[in-house]
């Protein structure tokens, strides 16, 4: 112990983070975790809580002390399923892994495979104007993740694809602390590997997916045969509810913020800022964590090693110590640095493609609606990793 260690209690707090309450609304909560202190000790779940951006970004750039090697999820019967997965894994193993999913993003490829989102973005937009009203999350948010995720993992057409989203939402509660939450997700994780075992066979996929690659890949034994399946699974999965998430969130905060929606339709070079604000706000992957491989000392409180660390991109993203007024969504920001995609060695290889496709949509809507208005406020789903709205209403013209 150092001598300028502070006493556990200065630091530590019973606060429920998982629970649904605060879940549904974090962001008081978050603040309160940031002002206590730059290590928070989470009684509740024996764990450590990094709440600012400063620390988050640090240990995130640190996977020798941080490592992903003994999972990244929050109970362990997830981390030993996920053990093949990129997330759990960390250099050298990690880069050759990542080097196929690097590939397999890269804007080429998810225009060969996928066709062009602009087109595609203008015919939901087309669509949903003749309608006038409708809901932001499925038939918004949903539609160009799902077929553009899709058709980049290979799975065939048909009426299973729905099935998927359903399953991804599961997958992120099953990486959540043990309790109801978790064990609700199983059945749909079980589901899940079964229909890729079964339905999602090398014959099945379209032709130059990332599954052909994968399979590909396997049967020249480059990599297992489970990592092939893993790999399929943590593509879909981490492709689809966080930018569902995100697209929701983000059209959802330039309804409220009508201001921002004219500025946005008077300058179109803000687009990106604007949808990345909306990332940086709403942070759709909230949590993630790290295990420490040595003791390590921050602002004078030791984690010890081998303890379990969260980071919460979604409290690092409002931190008033790195952003200011960090509750206003300012469609100018242009928050580049948002911690919202993680950072260092796993910094989130679909980033350009959960632009490729915000950037259409939002970009479609500028240039044909001038004023979308929240007709039905939010629902908001208490996910233990992600966040999003289920289902709100708005109007366009
Ligand atoms: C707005 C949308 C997205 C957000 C906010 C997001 C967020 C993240 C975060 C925070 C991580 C890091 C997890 C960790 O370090 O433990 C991550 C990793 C990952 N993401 Fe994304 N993601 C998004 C979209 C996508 C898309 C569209 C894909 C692909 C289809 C994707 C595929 C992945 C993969 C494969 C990883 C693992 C990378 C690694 O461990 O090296 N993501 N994402």
């Amino acid at each position: 112990m150092t001598t300028t260690e502070a006493s556990r209690s200065t630091y530590s707090t019973d606060l429920d983070l998982f629970s649904d309450e605060v879940l549904l609304d974090p962001f008081p909560h978050y603040r309160h975790l940031r002002d206590l202190a730059p290590v928070v000790y989470l009684s509740k779940y024996d764990l450590f809580g990094l709440f600012r951006y400063d620390q988050v970004r640090t240990a995130l750039n640190d996977w020798e002390t941080f490592s992903s090697a003994q999972g990244v999820a929050l109970n362990p019967i997830a981390n030993e399923a996920w053990k093949d997965s990129i997330l759990c894994m960390d250099p050298p193993r990690h880069r050759t892994i990542r080097k196929v999913f690097d590939d397999a993003l890269r804007p080429k490829f998810v225009r060969k495979v996928a066709g062009d989102l602009d087109v595609q973005a203008h015919e939901i937009v087309d669509e949903l104007l003749a309608q006038g009203e409708f809901d932001g999350v499925t038939d918004f948010a949903h539609r160009l993740p799902v077929n553009v995720v899709m058709d980049l993992v290979g799975f065939p057409r048909d009426e299973n694809r729905k099935k998927i989203l359903g399953w991804a939402e599961g997958s992120f509660n099953f990486a959540g602390p043990l309790g109801d939450r978790q064990t609700a997700s199983l059945p749909g994780a079980q589901a899940q590997l079964e229909y890729l075992i079964n339905n999602a066979s090398v014959d099945k996929l379209l032709p130059d997916s990332f599954g052909r690659v994968v399979y590909g890949a396997a049967e020249k034994g480059e990599i297992t045969q489970e990592e092939a399946v893993t790999m399929m699974i943590g593509y879909a999965n981490a492709g689809l509810d966080t930018t569902i998430n995100a697209v929701a969130a983000t059209l959802w905060l330039l309804a409220v913020n009508p201001d921002q929606w004219q500025a946005v339709r008077d300058d179109h070079k803000l687009v990106p800022s604007a949808f990345l604000e909306g990332i940086r706000m709403e942070s759709p992957a909230q949590f993630f964590s790290r295990v420490t491989t040595r003791d390590v000392e921050i602002e004078g409180i030791t984690i010890p090693e081998g303890s379990r660390v969260l980071h919460s991109y979604g409290s690092a993203n409002r931190d008033e110590r790195h952003y200011p007024d960090p509750d206003r969504f300012d469609a100018a920001r242009n928050p580049v640095d948002t911690m919202a995609f993680d950072n260092g060695v796993h910094t989130c290889p679909g980033r350009t493609l959960a632009s490729m496709e915000g950037h259409a949509l939002f970009k479609a809507l500028a240039e044909k609606v001038s004023s979308i208005e929240l007709v039905e406020a939010p629902t908001w789903i208490p996910n233990s990793i992600t966040r999003g709205p289920s289902t709100y209403r708005v109007r366009i013209s």
